[in-house]
C-alpha cells in the first residue's frame, strides 16, 4: 500500500495547488509565475506538471506540494501533512488520538477564555483608556484581540465551569491554578492565573489561541509592587514558549514576500510595529530568541533585523541571538535605539522614527565595526579589538564574498594591505596558533561541489532522455573519486535527484543532446582543473612547512610538485 505522501501526491496535482496561490501560465510543458518567495518583476518561479515540483530560478527555492505549502504558510511537516490530508480527502492515522483530543479541547477552552477577556476589555474603560495612551488604534485592539482580565480571584474560573469544562482543563490550558489544601479545602481551591491585568493572546502559525501574556494594569490598591510586569502562559500541550513567536501568524505573508524578519522584544513594542506599517516584525514573549523561533523565522525570511538597545546590557544580551541567528545560516542587521527606549516608546513620540532606524540598520558585521571604531581611536588597538570581537561574526557569515567585502573593509579602516589582514584573520581563526594557515580552502570545494552536483543533475538528464545513460562521460566522472567517496557522492544527491535535476531541465527543454554533451564535458574538465588546484594548495602548504623545517630534499621534490601541477592545469585549461 502506498503511503498517505504518495496517495496526496497521487490526488492533488501541484499546478492547481500552486494556482491557488498565484497566477501561473503556461509555458511549454511547464508553467511559470511571479515567484511567491520573494520579490521581482519578471517570472522566474516554474512549475513541472511531470514531476509534481517547482523550482524557482531567482531565489532558487523548489520542492514538491508538501514543501510549497510548509513555506508559504509557515508550516511543519506534520501540519502541511493534515493540511494536504484533508484537501485530499486521505486519512492520516493520529499518532496519539488521545493527545489530539486533549489538544482540541484546550483550544476550545482557550478560544472561550479569549472572548472572555474582550468582552471584559469592552467594559471597562480605564483599561481600553490605558492601550489607547499607549498609541494602539481601536483596530489594531480588535484584530490582535486584545482583553482584560477584571481583578478577582475567580471570575474566568466561574464563568468557564458555567459553560461545561472541568478544573483540570482549566489547569491544564494553563488558565487556572490550585490553591495550597486546607481543612476548610481539602483539594485546594481554583483561582484565576491572569488577575487584574491586560491580556495579550498568544497564537500560533495558524492563528489559533495557545496562551496568553498579561501585563499588570496599575492599580495600586489590588496589586502589589513585586508582582512581575508581565505573566505568561505556563507550558502546556499546545504552547511551548521557545517555538512560539508572538505576532507570527498575522506576520507570515510579509515575512515571505519581504524576506525579512524585524525582531522586538515585547508585545507593545510588536503591536505598534505592525500598526505602523511594518508587519514583518515578530517577538518573542518572555523568553530569550531560541533556535526553535529560528527555525520558524527562517522557513520564510532570509534576513533579521533587530534592535539592539543602546546600553552595554542590552548589547550583551543581544550577542548571544546574534551568534544562534548567524548560525541558523540567517543574514543578521541591527538597529540601534536610543538609549533607554524601546520600539514601543520611539513610535509613540514620532511613528516615522521607528521605520526610519529600521531602514538604517547595519550589517552586523558593519554595526560591530562601526561601534569600535567610535570606542577606539588608537590604530593598533583598533585592530585587536577587531581581531576579538569582529573576526568571530566574520566566520560566522555564510558567503566566502560576504567575508571577503569585510576583510577588505577592515584592511581599509586600518590601513594595512589586506593580505596582511586575511592572514591575521586566519591566524586568528585557526584552532591551534603552531598549525599551518589554512588556505581558503572553502572557495575551491565550494565551487568543486556546485560542479559535481550539476555533473550528476545532467547525466540523470540525460539518461532520462535518451534512456539510456551516457556510458563514457560516466566512467571519466566516476574516476575523479576514489570507490567509497564515489558511493557516497552518489547517494548523497541521489537524495535530493528532484530538487537537482528540475531546474537543468527547464533549462535544456528542448533536450538537444549535442547541447548537454558539450556541457558535460566542459564541467568535467573544470572538476579536474579544481582539484589539481586543491592538490597544489596543499603542496604549497607542504612547501612552508618543509621550508621552516629546513629539510631541503622534500623541498626539492615538493617544488617539482608543484611545477607539474601547474603545467597540468595550463594543460587542461588550453
Ligand atoms: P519590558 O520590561 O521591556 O516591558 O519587557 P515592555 O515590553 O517595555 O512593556 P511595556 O511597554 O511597559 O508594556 C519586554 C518583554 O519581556 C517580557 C514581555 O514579553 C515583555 O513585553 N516580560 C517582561 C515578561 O515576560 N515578564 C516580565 O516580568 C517582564
Ligand atoms: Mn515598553
Amino acid at each position: 500500500m502506498s503511503t498517505p505522501v504518495e496517495q496526496i501526491k497521487d490526488r492533488l496535482n501541484i499546478v492547481d495547488f500552486i494556482a491557488g496561490y498565484l497566477k501561473l501560465e503556461k509555458t511549454g510543458i511547464n508553467y511559470k509565475g511571479r515567484c511567491p518567495f520573494h520579490n521581482e518583476k519578471t517570472p522566474s518561479f516554474f512549475v513541472s506538471p511531470s514531476r509534481q515540483t517547482y523550482h524557482c530560478f531567482g531565489c532558487h527555492r523548489g520542492g514538491d506540494i508538501f514543501s510549497f505549502l510548509q513555506e508559504i504558510e509557515g508550516l511543519d511537516f506534520p501540519e502541511a501533512l493534515n493540511r494536504l490530508a484533508e484537501q485530499a480527502g486521505v486519512t492520516v492515522k493520529k499518532i496519539n488520538p488521545r493527545e489530539v483530543n486533549e489538544k482540541e479541547k484546550i483550544f476550545k477552552i482557550l478560544a472561550v477564555a479569549t472572548e472572555y477577556f474582550i468582552t471584559a476589555l469592552d467594559r471597562h474603560q480605564p483599561a481600553r483608556d490605558y492601550l489607547l495612551g499607549r498609541g494602539l488604534s481601536t483596530e489594531t485592539i480588535k484584530i490582535w484581540r486584545l482583553g482584560f482580565a477584571p481583578a478577582g480571584w475567580q471570575n474566568l474560573t466561574e464563568h468557564l465551569k458555567a459553560k461545561g469544562f472541568s478544573a483540570a482543563e482549566l489547569v491544564q490550558a494553563g488558565l487556572a491554578l490550585t490553591s495550597q489544601p486546607n481543612a476548610n479545602n481539602p483539594h485546594g481551591r481554583l483561582y484565576d492565573r491572569f488577575r487584574h491585568r491586560l491580556i495579550f493572546p498568544l497564537a500560533d502559525g495558524q492563528g489559533r489561541i495557545v496562551g496568553f501574556s498579561g501585563r499588570i494594569f496599575d492599580s495600586p490598591a489590588t496589586q502589589p509592587v513585586e508582582e512581575a510586569k508581565y505573566i505568561n502562559s505556563p507550558a502546556t500541550l499546545v504552547y511551548d514558549k521557545s517555538r512560539i513567536l508572538y505576532g507570527f501568524d498575522r506576520a507570515k505573508d510579509a515575512l515571505r514576500r519581504s524576506g525579512t524578519a524585524i525582531l522586538v522584544e515585547g508585545q507593545m513594542d510588536l503591536l505598534l510595529s505592525h500598526q505602523v506599517g511594518l508587519t514583518n516584525t515578530v517577538a518573542t514573549s518572555g523568553t530569550a530568541l531560541s533556535q526553535g523561533h529560528l527555525e520558524i523565522i527562517s522557513r520564510l525570511a532570509h534576513k533579521l533585523i533587530m534592535a539592539f538597545d543602546a546600553d552595554p546590557a542590552g548589547e550583551a544580551a543581544a550577542r548571544k541571538a546574534v551568534d544562534l541567528a548567524l548560525g541558523q545560516g540567517l543574514e543578521v542587521n541591527i538597529a540601534r535605539l536610543p538609549a533607554g527606549a524601546d520600539p514601543a516608546d520611539l513610535i509613540l513620540k514620532d511613528p516615522a522614527k521607528w521605520q526610519q532606524e529600521i531602514q538604517a540598520s547595519k550589517h552586523v558585521v558593519d554595526f560591530y565595526l562601526a561601534s569600535l571604531m567610535a570606542r577606539e581611536k588608537d590604530r593598533r588597538l583598533l585592530g585587536r579589538a577587531i581581531r576579538q570581537e569582529v573576526y568571530p561574526y566574520i566566520k560566522q557569515l555564510a558567503y566566502h564574498i560576504d567575508r571577503a567585502h569585510f576583510i577588505a573593509k577592515i584592511a581599509d579602516m586600518l590601513n594595512l594591505p589586506e593580505t596582511e589582514i586575511w592572514s591575521d584573520y586566519h591566524e586568528a581563526s585557526s584552532p591551534t596558533p603552531s598549525s599551518p594557515p589554512p588556505a581558503e580552502p572553502a572557495p575551491t570545494r565550494d565551487r568543486s561541489s556546485k560542479i559535481i552536483e550539476r555533473l550528476f543533475g545532467l547525466i540523470w538528464l540525460w539518461s532520462e532522455q535518451a534512456k539510456k545513460s551516457p556510458a563514457v562521460y560516466l566512467e571519466k566522472f566516476k574516476k575523479m573519486f576514489t570507490a567509497e567517496n564515489w558511493e557516497q557522492e552518489k547517494t548523497a544527491h541521489e537524495s535530493r535527484r528532484e530538487q537537482i535535476i528540475m531546474p537543468l531541465e527547464m533549462e535544456y527543454t528542448d533536450s538537444s543532446a549535442g547541447r548537454l554533451a558539450d556541457e558535460i564535458d566542459i564541467l568535467l574538465t573544470e572538476l579536474a582543473i579544481e582539484s589539481l588546484k586543491a592538490d597544489l594548495v596543499q603542496t604549497r602548504q607542504a612547501l612552508a612547512q618543509a621550508e621552516k623545517a629546513g629539510r631541503d630534499d622534500d623541498l626539492d621534490k615538493l617544488v617539482k610538485k608543484c611545477q607539474t601541477i601547474t603545467q597540468n592545469i595550463n594543460k587542461l585549461k588550453s
